[in-house]
């Protein structure tokens, strides 16, 4: 399979239900604007697009908690987005969004299509409805025991501990998240992508790449775990699918029976890069089809783990079944990013907020670009800390790409007035190291051409890491008596590094590379130029420019503290000298016999709810072992939401005599840790255990 003619890529698009994090950036965004500034410097034809995805239960319920409108929700974090994005540099075609006229129009008429197509079935169906919210309920918000593992915390949607895909029929005991009560069925009709009817050709386009009888892509290439995903589900047989859904905000399904209903995300969001392509042609006077349709074109989806069904199943099923359309070629998706040792969450706000670090962290745009590249999520999952981001920036930007620039500019002022030298005796000794770094450019698009970004910008910095040796080896500074001619020679084939380092990194570091062409007094080199590349002997040089500076512990302290207050759940401790005061001051000594007395159990949290009109109480059914899990009240729900109670591992306090709290037996006490600021944490096992076992 030769070259494409040009390049489709796709980036998720964002919920506009808050704002983006680097988990958003290391999963899809920044993979995307590496590969894509990559090949517009080889001068492909590339169109990048992305729009935020402005539909869903989750924004309509934000709205809700709010009391604002779903659009007055959307229009805020659009915004926001769109302009995280932009500060980040990601260089975008068109960034789009989901709420307009022709992203409605776009996904109507795809949707008619499909249906004079007869590509849906139609079902009638009971489905969850919560009487108390007087609304069907989303999959999302529905919870229950997972009929596989057992977890009790399962989605209706997807069980998070063992990874199945469940529909909220399959939930054992269902709960409404919204008011917590059970939900009830309640009859609606809806229209189902029967996927399996596309089993058969689905299974043999992912895993041999075969497509109508033709190469289509070649599977080597896919990622083990995508196609590992997307095998397993294969492997349990595809099911259809509901395509709509009972809702008042999204794009109304073009029906006239289907009032009050609208497309699922399936039908919505990945038609968004379609609309947003069309945007951009309209804008630009350009025909949107061939990005779409032309078999020369490639299409490659870059997007998080949880997103891989749904673009490597779902929607070439549908742009299949509409016909005329082009399938992805690749869908090189990452894993998940983690920081500072948890699970990065918008609604614990355990998040570096993109928007916040470029508004605290000016002229830093590279530093948080590099740091994130160099640990991309691209095979397992990773972990992002503000450490980390200091080091990489003190012991690699600052050491060796910033060290080696302002050594050969100081040096070019000092000995040559700010010019380029006249070099005048190529060197047989410089032979190796000016070969090395000329592989550098096919070494970088190599791993990018195979997604593998961190390699990739490990080959981009190895010019600045030779060129540092390079000086260190030559020592021009003792050779200037006496040898000048040597020292233009040594400085000329520097500038050469730095200008070749102004191309490697251009994928990575669009900011640095600007101020590196700067100084250079050069524009970016043509991918065609890059071996004949020399800079014009004579030329001014620009000022040496302070590319990166250290970041002091000073700098990060205040991050990490941010952090930790916003986050309610933090699970390091900081450790206070005056956590004990007299206030609560230890207790008067117990014997063995008095401790001996307590009954601790562990015990599993099987459901949580709040109480009516008991702003501080959950009442929770927690597992001991016993025959019947018990209930108990636990005064956490100032801390605590009952989604996030639900499948914990807690220690109760077994033998505490019963006691009636608004109405209800309570048969136990959950024991928490509490600080001095009021912080509520649970005191719980550090591994799985069976509940009921003892405590001592
Ligand atoms: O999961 C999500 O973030 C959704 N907004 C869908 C993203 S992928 C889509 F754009 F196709
Ligand atoms: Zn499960």
């Amino acid at each position: 399979m030769g070259d494409p003619k040009r390049y489709t890529v796709t980036a998720a698009l964002p919920y506009a239900n808050g704002p983006l994090h680097i988990g958003h950036v290391a999963g899809a965004y920044l993979p995307a604007d590496i590969y894509v500034r990559s090949l517009r410097q080889r001068g492909k034809q590339v169109l990048f697009v992305c729009g935020s995805d402005e539909h869903g239960a989750a924004i309509t319920m934000k709205a809700l908690q709010e009391g604002s409108t779903p659009q007055q929700i959307v229009d805020r974090y659009h915004a926001m987005l769109e302009s995280s994005l932009k500060g980040l540099g990601v260089d975008l075609d068109v960034y789009h969004r989901t709420s307009s006229e022709l992203h409605h129009r776009t996904s109507q008429e795809f949707f008619d299509q499909l249906y004079e197509k007869g590509a849906f079935t139609e079902q009638e169906e009971e489905q969850y409805f919560d009487p108390e919210a007087g609304r069907f309920l989303a999959d999302r918000y529905i919870t229950g025991t997972c009929p596989k593992c057992g977890n009790p915390g399962a989605y209706g949607d997807q069980c998070e501990k063992c990874g199945s895909a469940l529909s909220p029929a399959d939930l054992i005991d269902p709960k409404s998240t919204l008011s917590g009560g059970a939900p009830v069925l309640k009859r609606t009709k809806h229209w189902y992508l029967p996927m399996d009817q596309h089993q058969e050709w689905v299974d043999t386009w992912l895993n041999q790449g075969l497509l109508d009888g033709t190469q289509h892509h070649d599977p080597k290439e896919w990622k083990p775990q995508v196609l590992g995903q997307c095998n397993s589900w294969i492997k349990d047989g595809l099911r259809p699918r509901a395509m709509t859904r009972d809702l008042d905000w999204g794009v109304p399904v073009p029906l006239d029976q289907a009032k009050g209903k609208v497309l699922y995300v399936w039908l919505d969001a990945p038609i968004g890069y379609i609309s947003a392509t069309r945007q951009w042609a309209l804008d630009h006077g350009r025909d949107w089809e061939p990005w779409w349709k032309d078999k020369d074109t490639r299409l490659v989806h870059f997007i998080g783990k949880d997103n891989i069904v749904f673009h490597c199943i779902v929607f070439p099923i549908l742009l299949k079944e509409h016909g005329g359309f082009i399938l992805p070629h690749n869908v090189p998706a990452n894993e998940f990013l983690n920081l500072e040792g948890r699970k990065l969450s918008t609604s614990r706000n355990w998040a570096v907020w993109v928007h916040e670090y470029l508004d605290r962290w000016p002229g830093r745009e590279d530093v948080l670009r590099y740091t994130l590249t160099t640990i991309l999520p691209e095979f397992r999952d990773s972990e992002f800390t503000w450490k980390d981001l200091q080091e990489k920036n003190n012991n690699e930007l600052v050491a060796i790409l910033g060290n080696f620039v302002q050594r050969v500019f100081v040096l070019c002022h000092k000995y040559f007035e700010g010019k380029v030298p006249e070099s005048k005796r190529p060197d047989p000794s410089d032979v190796d190291v000016l070969t090395a770094v000329n592989e550098a450019p096919f070494l970088v698009r190599g791993h990018i051409d195979r997604y593998r970004f961190r390699e990739a910008l490990a080959m981009a910095m190895m010019p600045a890491r030779l060129g540092n040796k390079y000086l260190t080896d030559t020592e021009p500074w003792k050779l200037h008596a006496t040898d000048p001619d040597r020292v233009a020679t040594i400085l000329y084939n520097c500038l050469n590094i730095v200008a070749a380092l102004s191309h490697v990194l251009g994928p990575f570091l669009p900011f640095t590379v600007k101020k590196l062409q700067q100084m250079l007094g050069i524009g970016a080199i043509p991918w065609a130029d890059i071996l004949s590349f020399e800079m014009p002997r004579g030329q001014a040089l620009g000022k040496p420019e302070h590319l990166f500076s250290p970041i002091t512990d000073e700098e990060i302290q205040p991050e990490l503290e941010r952090l930790h207050a916003h986050a309610p759940l933090a699970k390091e401790v900081q450790t206070q000298a005056d956590a004990i005061s007299p206030a609560n001051a230890i207790k008067p000594l117990i014997q063995f016999d008095d401790f001996a007395r307590l009954d601790l159990r562990t015990g599993l949290v099987l459901a949580a709810e709040r109480i009516p009109k008991a702003d501080k109480l959950l009442k929770l059914t927690v597992d001991i072992g016993e025959e019947d899990p018990r209930t108990v009240i636990s005064g956490i729900a100032a801390h605590y939401g009952p989604e996030e109670v639900v499948g914990r591992q807690v220690v109760l306090v077994a033998n505490l005599e019963p006691r009636k709290m608004r109405g209800v037996l309570s048969e136990g006490m959950v024991l928490m840790s509490e600080d001095a600021d009021g912080k509520l944490v649970f005191v719980a096992p550090d591994a799985a255990i069976r509940p009921g076992s003892e405590v001592r």
